[in-house]
């Protein structure tokens, strides 16, 4: 499949402006140091804008998950392919997440935390493809509500591709055409 990008929904500055919002609530919400946990790799950029909008302690830890399966559908069935550094027993801990779309991928992550014993568990996500939510998740922060379309840019990615636009895109999907017209 070819992929261009057909429409950007957020812009660098829109981003910029809302991440700077949603430190600011982290700031006014915890007392005391936010262990975030970034899942790999899509919630990178993400997460180091976050972290430095947040006056109060971050430590943070990387996770990733993958589903089953090579399509662009989650599966359903979520597995660990990298697991936390340390132990987030008794420490206040936000998931930061680059999008939620079924709501799987979350609710085993947290389940999968919450057996670790955390003092507190938050999900952040910067985005929430609210339509296509097939579990409900409790989710604490979102950055913005899109529209179900496949998303590219500020970390998400079509095929490995993409991560580095600084803004959040819409793409068209084409299939290639070899040779013959
Ligand atoms: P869920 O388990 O269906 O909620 O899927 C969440 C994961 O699917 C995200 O962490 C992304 O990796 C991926 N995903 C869902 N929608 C998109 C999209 O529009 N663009 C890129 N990745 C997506
Ligand atoms: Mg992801």
């Amino acid at each position: 499949m070819k992929a261009t990008i057909s429409e950007i929904l957020l812009t660098e500055e829109a981003i910029r402006n809302r991440v700077l919002e949603l430190g600011r609530q982290l700031d006014r919400d915890y007392d005391g140091p936010i262990k975030m946990i970034c899942v790999l790799k899509g919630a990178v950029p993400f997460l180091a804008d976050l972290m430095r909008a947040v006056t109060k302690p971050v430590f943070i830890d990387f996770l990733a998950v993958s589903s089953y399966g090579q399509s662009s559908e989650s599966s359903g069935v979520v597995r660990l392919t990298k697991d936390l550094d340390e132990s987030i027993e008794g420490e206040d801990v936000l998931i930061v997440e680059d999008i939620i779309d079924t709501g799987l991928t979350l609710q085993y992550l947290r389940q999968n935390m919450l057996a670790r014993k955390p003092k507190s568990l938050k999900v952040a996500v910067l985005l929430d493809k609210v339509e296509r939510r097939r579990v409900d998740v409790p989710v604490d922060y979102v950055g913005f509500t899109v529209p179900d379309r496949f998303l590219v840019g500020y970390g998400l990615d079509y095929a490995g591709h993409f991560r580095n636009l600084p803004y959040v895109a819409a793409i068209d999907l084409e299939e290639e055409t070899h040779g013959e017209s």
